[in-house]
C-alpha cells in the first residue's frame, strides 16, 4: 500500500529497523507484553514488514499495521492499520441479522501515550479512512474496542462512525463496534 501524507502526518510501510520501537508502542499503548514477549513482537513487525509488500503482490487488501511518523521530526509516533475482524457482527443493530460470523475489514490505532491529546490518531485514521473509500472502494469501516475505552471509543466519533454496543455479553472480546457507512452513491 502506497505512503500516505496529511498536514502532519506521513504513514508508511514498517521496516524491520522499527522492530524495538513497535515492540515499545504495544508495551506502552496496551500494558507490558499484553501482546507478547519481545520474539513475539518481533514476529509481528515483521509479518507487517512482510505482508505489506505480499498483499501488494497478490492485489489483496493490505490489512497489516502502517507505522506513523511525525513530518516535522521524523519521530514514529504510532501505527495504524487495516485489520480483518471475524466477529459475529449480525448481533449488531448495522448488521443484516447474519448468525454466523463474518469478516469486516478494521482499523487499528495506537500512539505513544507522550503523543496522546494531539489529534494524531484521528488524523491518521482519516487518511486511511479516505483511502478504504476512494482508493479501495469499500462499501463500510469498522473499529472495534473495549466499552471502557474511551479515547479509542472518541476518535470513532471524530471520524462520524456510528457507536454500537453488543447487546450480548458474548463473545466477551466484542464489546463497543464503530461502523462509517462509505457516503459515495
Ligand atoms: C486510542 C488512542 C490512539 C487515542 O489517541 P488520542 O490522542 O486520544 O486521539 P486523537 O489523536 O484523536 O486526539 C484527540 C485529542 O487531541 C486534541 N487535539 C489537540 N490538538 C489537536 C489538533 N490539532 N487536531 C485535533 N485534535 C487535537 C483533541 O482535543 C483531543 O483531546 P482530548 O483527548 O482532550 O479530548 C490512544 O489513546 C491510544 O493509543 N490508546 C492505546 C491503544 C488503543 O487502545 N488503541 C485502540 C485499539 S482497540
Amino acid at each position: 500500500m502506497k505512503t500516505l501524507e496529511t498536514d502532519r502526518l506521513v504513514i508508511r510501510p514498517f521496516v524491520f529497523d522499527d522492530a524495538d520501537e513497535y515492540r515499545r508502542l504495544l508495551d506502552e499503548a496496551f500494558g507490558h507484553e499484553s501482546y507478547g514477549a519481545e520474539d513475539t513482537t518481533r514476529l509481528l513487525l515483521e509479518y507487517h514488514v512482510i505482508a505489506d509488500k505480499a498483499h501488494d503482490a497478490l492485489h489483496q487488501t493490505p490489512y497489516e499495521d502502517r507505522a506513523i511518523v511525525r513530518r516535522s521530526d521524523g519521530t514514529l509516533i504510532g501505527a495504524v492499520g487495516f485489520a480483518a475482524c471475524l466477529a459475529p457482527f449480525g448481533q449488531l443493530r448495522s448488521f443484516d441479522g447474519a448468525p454466523h460470523r463474518t469478516s469486516e475489514v478494521g482499523l487499528f490505532w495506537a500512539l505513544f501515550p507522550e503523543h496522546w491529546g494531539n489529534g494524531y490518531a484521528t488524523e491518521a485514521a482519516r487518511a486511511m479512512v479516505s483511502y478504504a473509500f476512494d482508493e479501495l472502494d469499500l462499501a463500510r469501516i469498522v473499529a472495534t474496542t473495549e466499552h471502557d475505552n474511551l479515547r479509542s471509543i472518541a476518535v470513532m466519533k471524530r471520524l462520524g462512525m456510528t457507536i454500537e454496543r453488543n447487546p450480548l455479553a458474548e463473545p466477551h472480546w466484542l464489546q463497543t463496534v464503530g461502523v462509517l457507512v462509505n457516503p459515495a452513491p
